[in-house]
Formats: C-alpha cells, structure tokens, sequence
C-alpha cells in the first residue's frame, strides 16, 4: 500500500486549501467583472431609454403643435439616440441578441425615416390641411408604431439588464458561501483525520508509557501507518529495550554491591562450621587408637553436619551471585527465606533476633534469585534500622481455597525507631537513603519495588515512629499466574 508521511499529508492538505481558495477567488472576480459589466452597460441603457423618452416627447409636442422647433428637438434627440447606439453596439451585443440589435439599429433608422416624410407632407400642405387625409395618418401611425418601440425597447433591456445585475450578486453570494463552507469542511476533515492519528498514536505511546513505569517492557507493535509515526514507535520500543536491559544490570550490580557488604558475615558464618570441623577433626585424631566407636561416629556425624552447612552457603551465595534470566518457578516460601537469611546471618549482630513463621507448604511463583534479593534487602534494612539489637519477624498466609491460591502475604517487621513521616513517601525512589556514605546506596527499595511489580505484585510499608516497621508484600497466588511474558 501507498503510505504518504505526515509531513506530505499536511503540505497536500494544504495545497488542497490554497487551490479552494484561488479557485473561489477567481470565480468571484469573474462574476464581479460581469457585474461591472452590466452596470456599466446598464447606465448606457438608461441612457437609451431617458433619449427615447425625450425624443417622444417632442414628437407629441410636435404633432400637437405643429412647431418647427418641437420637429428640431426631436431631431436632436433622435441623433443622440443614433450615436447612443452605434458608440455602444459592442456592450450591447453582451446583453442583447445579434437579430435584435439588427432589428433596432433598423426602428431608429426607420424612425427617422417616418419623420421627415411626415415633417415633409406637413409643410406641403400647410397648417390648415392637418387632421385630414389618409396619407397622414398612415405616417403618423407607422413614427408610433417605431417610437413604441424604441421605448420597448429601452424599459426591456432596462428591466433584464437589472435582473442580470441581481442574478450575478446572488451568484457572488452563493460562490462566496460555498467556498467558505468548503474550506471549512475541508480543513476540519484534514485536521480531523491527521489529529486523529497523531493523538492515537499518542495515546498508545502514553498507555505504553504506564505499563513501562510499572515495569511492564512490553514492546508496541509497529504496524502499517504514518512513516513519522513508525519511527517514533520503533525509537520507542528500542528504548525500551535499552531501559529494560539497564534496569537488568542495574539489578545485578545492587545485588553484587550487596554481596559485597554481606561477605564478611557470609565467611564469618563459614568460620563457625569449619572451625567446628576442625574441632571434631582434632579430637578424632586425639582418639582414633581408643575403643569408643560410638563417640567417634558422632564426630564424623558432626564433621558431615559441619560440612553440609558450609557447602550450602557455599552453594546459595554462589546461586544467588550468578547471572541468571529471569524466570518464575515454584518454590517453598519458607525454604527461600532459611536459604537468604544463611547469607544475612553473619552479618547480623548476635542480639538481632530473626524469626520466621511461615507455613511449611506455603508456594509462590517467583524467579527465585530476583525474590531472594528482595528479602535480603528488606531483611537487612531491618536489621540496620534496630541497630545492633531487636526483632526481625517474616511472616507469610496464602488467602484463597480450593485448588491453588488467589494471593500471598508476606509481612517483614522490625521493632526499630520507624520511618519519619517526611520520609515514608520517598523511600522507594532510587537514591533515597538516610544512611551514611558507603553504608547505604539507596536503590535497596528501588530494585525491591520493581521485582515485586515484575512479578504482578505490590508491596506498601506500615511505618510507626519509634515502634517499628512493617514492610507487607503482596503476591499472586497461582490461580491468578499467568506466567510472565
Ligand atoms: N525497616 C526500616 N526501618 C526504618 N527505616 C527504613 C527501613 N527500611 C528502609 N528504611 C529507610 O529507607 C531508606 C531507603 O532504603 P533502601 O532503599 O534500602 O536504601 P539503603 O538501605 O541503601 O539506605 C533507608 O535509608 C531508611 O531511611
Ligand atoms: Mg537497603
């Protein structure tokens, strides 16, 4: 299909208007040029038609009177009436028919003609004589009959010549409206239809735009359309990748900076179980020649027991520090939160005590390292806020029946000092901390906020200055997962 970009529709649009416009001038000019026309040739007529009626006038008089000078005035008029036609025949000939111009040009001559016989006959005959004869009559009849009709002719052309005038200003009015009402139309539907498509377009960027802050990178389908428009929803979804892709690395380098804190608690907690091996090492070595087999058992047991705690934090610092694709499988809520709290453990002052009520069979859906990351950082903001001593509780219930649940709860509280009330509502903004350089990075919640939302959930926080902290997350259970896109 032929697509015209924006920019070409609103130049044809506009050459569209342009080409209404010049159109309905032109025409108005022409209908006004008719109508200068006409009233030029309107006052010639009048003209016509004033001369006939004088030169009637002196005609009576004349007949009446019999008075040379009445037969001169008519003369003169008759000769105005003469020059009157044959200086103007061309503007007639665009009001009157040829045949008619012949057959007038033919009455004046006549006219005349019927005249100086009948100025003749009078003066052969004398004053006296007037009144008899048919000769007589027949003359004067035949000057009536042509003056009649010069007179006829006059009013006639007078009359069309104002209906012409009439019609044309009526044809002025209308063309002007019309073109009005055209452009009008015409410029709304362009302007209609291109707004149309722009404020669509627009709107979809916007509807977009949400979704992405929400975290939501869904990428727009770039279908057919408006070249300008394409590119714009291409730019758009090229952004969103790069944000996408940023807000991965941004996720990964919080939780590489929060490794690092964590290292020294994390090899503090290695220490215990391999100096407990070491332990029952020495004391093996001590008695391996006496008889008590039992006693020895129990030291290899300790020695395994040992070992396994440090393999599996061995294990979960290394899962949780790999780079992994996001990916949501089923997991056991209270398994995730023993495994994160074996990272945290050494990090925690000895009077932080961290307690855990969840039910064993409790599952969620979640990527497993992203939501990791979100416990640690809450279970670590707890542990910062009680300072070197207080409770930390994570609490978990499923709402729902039947076969899956609609929803799971998960609530972390603190016995700290709370959040003051100015703070509460930026919290979540990336940057936001109130600890002191190198202690805090401020994108803890930040990152928290956006795995939650990645995972369709939300997560609010419970403040209460000088008593604690709650932070209550919210997430869906599997009878409302979708599986994530
Ligand atoms: N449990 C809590 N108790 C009190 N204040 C908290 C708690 N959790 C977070 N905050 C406040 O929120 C701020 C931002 O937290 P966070 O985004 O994790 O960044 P950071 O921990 O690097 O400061 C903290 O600096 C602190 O002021
Ligand atoms: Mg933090």
């Amino acid at each position: 299909m032929f697509h015209l970009g924006i920019r070409k529709k609103i130049t044809y649009g506009f050459y569209l208007l342009l080409a209404l416009t010049v159109g309905s001038a032109v025409l108005t000019y022409g209908v006004v040029k008719r109508v200068e026309e006409q009233v030029a040739f309107g006052e010639v007529i009048e003209d016509f038609f004033n001369t006939t009626l004088e030169l009637r006038r002196f005609e009576k008089n004349y007949f009446l009177y019999l008075q040379e000078k009445d037969f001169q005035e008519n003369q003169l008029y008759w000769g105005k009436l003469r020059d009157i036609f044959a200086n103007n025949e061309a503007a007639m000939r665009l009001a009157v028919s040829g045949a008619e111009l012949e057959q007038l040009g033919r009455v004046i001559e006549d006219y005349n003609g019927h005249m100086g016989q009948l100025h003749a006959y009078y003066l052969a005959i004398g004053p006296d004589h007037r009144g008899n004869g048919v000769t007589q009559e027949k003359l004067e009849e035949q000057l009536r009959s042509s003056g009649k009709e010069l007179t006829e002719f006059g009013e006639k052309t007078r009359e069309a010549v104002k209906r012409e005038i009439k019609t044309l200003l009526k044809t002025t009015q209308t063309i002007l409206l019309l073109s009005i009402v055209c452009l009008f139309v015409s410029a709304l539907t362009i302007a209609a239809l291109l707004g149309r498509k722009v404020v669509n377009s627009l709107k979809l960027l916007e509807g977009y735009t949400k979704r992405i802050s929400q975290g939501d990178f869904v990428e727009i389908a770039v279908g057919e359309g408006e070249q300008e428009i394409r590119s714009l929803l291409t730019a758009f979804n090229r952004m969103t990748r790069e944000l996408q892709m940023r807000q991965h690395q941004l996720v990964q380098s919080e939780k590489l900076a929060a490794l690092g804190t964590l290292l020294s608690g994390v090899a503090h907690e290695l220490n215990n179980p391999l100096s407990n091996i070491s332990t029952s090492a020495q004391i093996l070595g001590e008695e391996i020649d006496e008889d008590n087999i039992e006693f020895k058992k129990n030291l290899i047991g300790q020695i395994e027991t040992q070992a396994d705690k440090a393999r599996d934090i061995v294990r979960t610092l290394l899962e949780f520090s790999r780079i992994k694709e996001f990916r949501k499988e089923k997991l056991f809520l209270q398994k995730l939160v023993e495994e994160t709290i074996l990272l945290i453990r050494g990090h925690a002052p000895s009077e932080v005590v961290i307690a855990v009520d969840i039910p064993e069979d409790l599952s969620i859906i979640v990527d497993k390292q992203r939501m990791q990351q979100v416990l640690l950082n809450l279970i670590k903001n707890g542990i910062d806020a009680v300072q070197g001593r207080g409770h930390i509780w994570i609490s978990a219930l499923g709402t729902g029946c039947g076969t899956g649940l609609d929803e799971v709860e998960i609530l972390i509280e603190d016995d700290g000092p709370g959040i003051d009330a100015e703070h509460v509502t930026r919290i979540f903004d990336p940057f936001f901390t109130t600890k002191d350089v190198g202690k805090g990075s401020g994108l803890g919640l930040f990152i928290v906020h956006d795995i939650i939302e990645w995972h369709g959930g939300s997560i609010t926080v419970d403040s209460r200055p000088g008593l604690g902290t709650t932070f209550i997350i919210w997430l869906p259970g599997e009878q409302q997962e979708h599986g994530y896109k």
